[in-house]
């Protein structure tokens, strides 16, 4: 989708549709006044007719308004102007955009960034309705017809001249989380490790700011990544570790991201039941905001270096497959006893880990759709969000509050180190009952000791139920805001 920067009067604007915010108020709002007054008083007779309400993320259109020039008004409700906050804005912003992608028009122009928002800028508004609607409209079409309606393809947005840089990164963002979403949604028989090493290969031949090195099973024997490797085994897709390197300045270190990129998961011989096993197509989501961050990058091109790591691997139940009970001897040389293979993601991601130490990185953060007990304890609003590190944990979850893409930190206490311990191995790789998302936090955390490293589980936030949205992209918002903040 196209972003435009508009500074003129909304009412004199000519576009095929304008969205103009509503409040539950005597006072309606500014814009939502100006067109009140223009129309003769079409939205207060509307209003005491009771057939709109404008309660949050509410709409109602308007067709051949008088008094405007738009040739319809896309009214939506804004709720109780007391309360209009950042979430509350992204939701009506996602709320209308919605309707906008149902339209038989293609381009629309948008005054919800010109609501006053506390503590939050004109330009952040500005990023946060693009992005937002960007998000609205995306459709899934690689393995299906999609539905003959007239897509928005470009968004104008009310604003002062300071707009422009928050339009140029909300189109970065976007086109961020619109490969993560695809990637997510791509069925597993043709979603799988090599083709997501063509994703990298592609990125880099696209983007002189990107190179992209494909680690293959041979590199990893020499490596030592005894634990990455057993999980793939059983699997007749190999493994790959696709390493893509982001260069938007000179020399210094980079951060560095590692996504879990399980292209499906059985659960192996510990073999998960059949109910919803086709959402484990989405195992490799993590990996798909690595991608959708390295894309964005490349969009934006901000002063940073950043290393992407996807570790795509297919976890199937085969007679070559790895068993409970196996020992491991993961690259960092320390012995893992399996107790289930369906905790396969850390048995990947602690060889990358491991890997990453030789970059240096700044930070460290992976990226994982890691743990059903994450959703248990978190629900599907925020990624859980665990560190050593209080300065890196805080870093993170400002990100995400300021990205629309919120994240929860959990505690990563030694108390807990106990529960994986093993009488067979240094650790074995799962922990038992209770604190399922925790106990894997702890695995990882023994194998970056020496890093600067955090942890993002997004079990419960990088798909929808069926029915709804598919996969969100998410974190791709909350990666790139924390890259953008420490970017010179
Ligand atoms: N990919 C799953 C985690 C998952 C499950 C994410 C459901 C989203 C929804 C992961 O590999 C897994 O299977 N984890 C197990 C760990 C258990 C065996 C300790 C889980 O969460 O049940
Ligand atoms: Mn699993
Ligand atoms: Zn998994």
């Amino acid at each position: 989708m196209k972003f435009q920067a508009l500074h003129s009067d909304p009412l004199k604007t000519e576009t095929p549709c304008l969205v103009v915010g509503v409040y539950e108020n005597a006072e309606p709002g500014a814009v939502a006044s100006a067109l009140d007054a223009a129309s003769g008083g079409v939205l207060r007779r509307l209003l005491a007719s009771k057939d709109f309400s404008p309660k949050l993320g509410r709409t109602h259109m308007l067709i051949g308004a008088p008094g405007v020039q738009a040739q319809r008004v896309l009214l939506v409700g804004l709720g109780d102007p007391s309360k209009l906050d950042a979430l509350k804005l992204q939701k009506a912003a996602t709320d209308a955009g919605r309707v906008l992608n149902s339209g038989p028009f293609e381009r629309a122009s948008s005054t919800l960034s010109l609501e006053a928002i506390n503590n939050r800028s004109p330009a952040w508004c500005a990023r946060m309705v693009a992005t937002a609607t960007a998000w609205a409209c995306y459709r899934y079409s690689a393995t299906v017809k999609p539905k003959p309606e007239t897509p928005l393809t470009q968004l104008d947005v009310f604003g002062g001249p300071d707009i422009q840089a928050a339009l140029r990164q909300a189109d970065a963002i976007a086109q961020g989380v619109f490969l993560a979403r695809e990637l997510g949604n791509l069925p597993p028989n043709i979603c799988n490790p090599q083709y997501l090493a063509e994703i990298g290969l592609n990125l880099a031949k696209e983007n002189a700011c990107v190179r992209c090195e494909v680690l293959e099973r041979e590199d990893m024997e020499k490596l030592g990544m005894g634990s990455l490797l057993a999980v793939s085994r059983g699997s007749a897709n190999p493994p790959k570790l696709i390493v893509m390197h982001y260069q938007g300045s000179a020399a210094e270190k980079p951060y560095v991201l590692v996504g879990k990129g399980i292209t499906f998961d059985t659960g192996g011989i510990s073999l998960k039941e059949a109910g919803q096993m086709d959402e484990m197509k989405f195992d490799m989501c993590g990996a798909a905001s690595v991608f959708g961050t390295i894309k964005a990058l490349s969009v934006l091109k901000p002063k940073i270096n950043v290393v992407g790591i996807a570790v795509a691997v297919e976890n199937m139940p085969d007679g070559n497959s790895y068993r409970p009970g196996d020992v491991l001897t993961s690259m960092s040389g320390q012995t893992i006893e399996v107790l289930n293979t369906d905790a396969e993601g850390r048995l990947i991601l602690c060889d990358a880990l491991t890997y990453a130490e030789r970059l240096e990185p700044q930070a460290l953060i992976d990226i994982a759709t890691l743990t059903g007990a994450c959703v248990v304890a978190l629900g599907k609003v925020p990624s859980g969000l665990m560190s050593k590190h209080d300065d890196l944990a805080a870093e993170l979850l400002n990100a995400g509050d300021n990205a629309g893409d919120r994240a929860w930190r959990l505690p990563l206490w030694d108390d807990y180190s106990v529960l994986i311990d093993s009488p067979y191995a240094d650790m074995a790789n799962i922990g038992g009952k209770y604190g399922g998302a925790i106990t894997a936090g702890m695995f990882l955390a023994r194998f970056t000791d020496t890093q600067r490293w955090a942890h993002l589980d997004i079990a419960g936030t990088a798909w929808e139920d069926r029915g709804k949205g598919g996969a969100t992209g998410r974190p791709v918002p909350l990666l790139m805001q924390y890259l953008l903040d420490r970017a010179g």
